[in-house]
């Protein structure tokens, strides 16, 4: 079995990073983790990658004249590690188009909302205050325009009326350390086709399986 080998970007805590190293800890895992990325050095995922055994790098914006710049000491350096595939993982950086196109369809990211519902931050206050009854979150191929691009997973949540939006975000964090290894192991087994800007995933339930998902209101 071929491993992919991966990098993921950090900027803070790291949990979706850990939730991805702990999955390729499985010798069956499609991916490999090859370098853990911080654009921040006290981020603190840094540490928990370290202690994972996993090589680190930090790539200071501040030392960079330009976007361009950095982007571009970020590629060679993901380039430097054999990455095959970047995962951003709460990676707080704009990434330039030219960085974009050029890892396109090989760059993933996870969004705490079922876009493109809620793009940005504060996800789940928006979706508190818009009264949605199901939330969630996405997994999905980068593009060019913030939290939008092919969505490869996603999973459901309720929201409770009890919910503030740091409860709701607890409960979305769990799905989302559930799926973004899932989504992953999908894109490095090479099951993932993007055609007409929609991942189309080889080898799909038959539909008479498939269960609709309902908000939790009804008894
Ligand atoms: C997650 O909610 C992720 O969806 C978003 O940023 C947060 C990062 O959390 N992009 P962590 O660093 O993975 O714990």
């Amino acid at each position: 079995m071929i491993r992919r080998r991966v990098a993921i970007l950090i900027s803070g805590r790291g949990s979706n990073m850990a939730a991805l190293v702990a999955a390729a800890r499985d010798p069956g895992y499609p991916a490999e983790i090859a370098l853990v990325l911080s654009n921040r050095a006290d981020a603190p995922g840094l540490e928990r990658a370290e202690q994972a055994g996993i090589e680190t790098a930090v790539l200071d914006p501040k030392v960079f004249s330009s976007r361009n710049v950095f982007d571009k000491a970020l590629d060679a350096r993901l380039k430097a590690a054999g990455a095959e595939l970047v995962c951003l993982a709460g990676f707080m950086r704009l990434l330039t188009p030219e960085f974009v196109e050029a890892w396109r369809d090989r760059l993933i990211n996870i969004h705490p909302s079922l876009l493109p519902l809620f793009p940005g931050l504060n996800t789940h206050a928006s979706a508190l205050a818009a009264g949605v009854k199901i939330h969630g979150c996405t997994v999905h191929f980068v593009r060019e325009e913030v939290d939008s691009g092919p969505i490869i997973a996603q999973a459901a949540v309720p929201v409770l009326l009890s919910d503030t939006p740091e409860t709701l975000a607890d409960r979305v964090l769990a799905a989302e350390h559930h799926i973004y290894p899932l989504a992953l192991a999908l894109v490095a087994r090479g099951r993932t086709v993007v055609v007409d800007e929609r991942v189309v995933i080889d080898d799909a339930p038959p539909e008479a399986t498939v269960q609709p998902l309902i908000s939790p209101h009804f008894r």
